[in-house]
């Protein structure tokens, strides 16, 4: 099995100019995550990519964190946005600071690794979130995990699934109050799977 960081670094590149300047289902949950956000707001970007949203949060006088494992994904995110701050990182070591975001976004952020480190990794997001601190987070939709073909990549990639009673009974078991969940299509050249999301406070 190909690891994931070996495939992002092949197709770092045309993730971008494939996903980039087009609508994308998850634009309407990420107006509605802005109108949530104070002033000033601290987010953080947890398996960014390459950022596709830093541009409203920064144009909206947010802070802007983000952590990808992909060298090639982070180098996009600090070239697009260099007034962001990017940082190369494993989230299933996160280790974050208490109480210091406003919101957390992780769009698909936790599709390739593992479940089993899922509850740490959402975990340190409730502790990383202040007090009503707001979590967007998207998955798969599916059941279990393994080996799912991704036509952009052309290739195999680990992808994790979730069914949505699942997702929100382990958000809630960790303390969030989900707010909404929607369910939406993939997009060309996407996995075939429905995708999820859930919006959630601490
Ligand atoms: C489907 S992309 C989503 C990127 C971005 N959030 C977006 O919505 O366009 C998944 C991202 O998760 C990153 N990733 C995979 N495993 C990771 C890990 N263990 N820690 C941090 N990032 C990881 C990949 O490098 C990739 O950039």
């Amino acid at each position: 099995m190909k690891p994931v960081k070996d495939i992002y670094k092949n197709i770092a590149k045309k993730y971008t100019e494939t996903y980039s300047d087009k609508e994308y289902p998850t634009d309407k949950y990420v107006d509605q995550f802005v109108s949530m956000m104070p002033k000033e707001a601290r987010i953080l970007d947890a398996g960014c990519g390459d950022a596709s949203y830093t541009d409203i949060f920064l144009s909206k006088g947010f802070s802007v964190e983000g952590i990808d494992i992909s060298e090639e994904m982070i180098k996009i995110a600090r070239k697009k946005f260099p007034k962001a701050n990017f940082k190369i990182g494993d989230l299933r070591k996160v280790n974050l600071k208490e109480k210091i975001y406003d919101g957390i976004l992780c769009m698909q952020g936790t599709c390739h690794i593992a479940k089993k480190y899922h509850d740490h990794i959402l975990k340190e997001f409730y502790k990383g979130l202040k007090e009503d601190g707001i979590l967007f987070l998207t998955v798969q939709e599916g059941e279990g995990e393994g080996l799912t073909y991704w036509p952009l990549a052309g290739t195999e990639i680990f992808t994790s699934h979730y069914q949505l009673d699942e997702i929100k009974e382990k958000l809630t078991s960790i303390g969030f109050n989900i707010i909404f969940t929607d369910i939406y299509s993939p997009c060309k050249g996407d996995y075939q799977n429905n995708k999820l999301a859930i919006m959630a406070r601490k």
